[in-house]
């Protein structure tokens, strides 16, 4: 188990690539997944912030998404199966990484060694009412590609990523898809979660 070093990936990630500069909120996931050569599966969590404080987390042992703070409860009354589709979310996105960081190894041809691969994203909102959404990954802890959302495209930050680019680049649908999430979606659970935790923020 990596658990203990998964976390502080995401501490890292948290203090480095996912700070959220000048805005006024902000709701942020952070996935994270190792893989050591002695390892069938890799492990993975995933974890999300509103501003720093963390609401909910997955993880590879239990496989269930899980409410970290009291007030994150309050979404269940709204919708009952918010920890469902999120734990349906978190597998899929496993899955996922899991199926790329294959394809990484061999992009890089590595083999042998311990991998991390993190995927981050989520949506700011400032006082003014702009905002703003980011999603990134990066490989063994360094940026490895970051979507722009205004072109639709992908920007390899690595000579490697610019393989991936051409990849996700040409799936249109997808990049339509993580434009409306960050500018729809994200905003508004963004809006729904300050609600349900004002009182909670405004102690802090
Ligand atoms: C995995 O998630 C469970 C709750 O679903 C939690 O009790 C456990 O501490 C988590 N493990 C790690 C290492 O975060
Ligand atoms: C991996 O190996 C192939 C073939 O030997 C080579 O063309 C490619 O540049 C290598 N990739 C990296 C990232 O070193």
């Amino acid at each position: 188990m990596k658990m203990g070093l998964l976390w502080g990936l995401v501490a890292a990630a948290f203090l480095l690539g996912g700070s959220p500069g000048s805005s006024w909120h902000s709701l942020r996931y952070f996935y994270t997944m190792i893989w050591a050569p002695d390892q069938g599966e890799p492990d993975f969590i995933a974890v999300g912030y509103l501003d720093d404080q963390l609401g909910g987390q997955y993880n590879s042992t239990t496989r269930r998404a899980v409410p970290r703070v009291p007030w994150v409860r309050k979404v269940e009354k709204d919708d009952p199966h918010f920890w469902d589709w999120n734990t349906d979310r978190a597998i899929y996105f496993e899955w996922r990484m899991k199926t790329y960081l294959r394809k990484l190894r061999s992009i890089y041809n590595h083999s042998r060694g311990l991998h991390i691969w993190q995927h981050m994203f989520g949506c700011e909102l400032n006082k003014d009412g702009s905002k703003k959404g980011f999603m990134q990954y990066g490989y063994n802890g360094e940026d490895y590609i970051n979507f722009d959302k205004e072109t639709l495209t992908w920007t390899a930050a690595v000579v490697p990523a610019q393989v991936t680019k051409r990849q996700w680049d040409a799936d249109l649908a997808d990049c339509h898809r993580f434009k409306a999430y960050l500018e729809g979606e994200c905003i508004g659970w963004l809006q729904k979660f300050l609600e349900y935790g004002k009182e909670s923020l405004l102690r802090r």
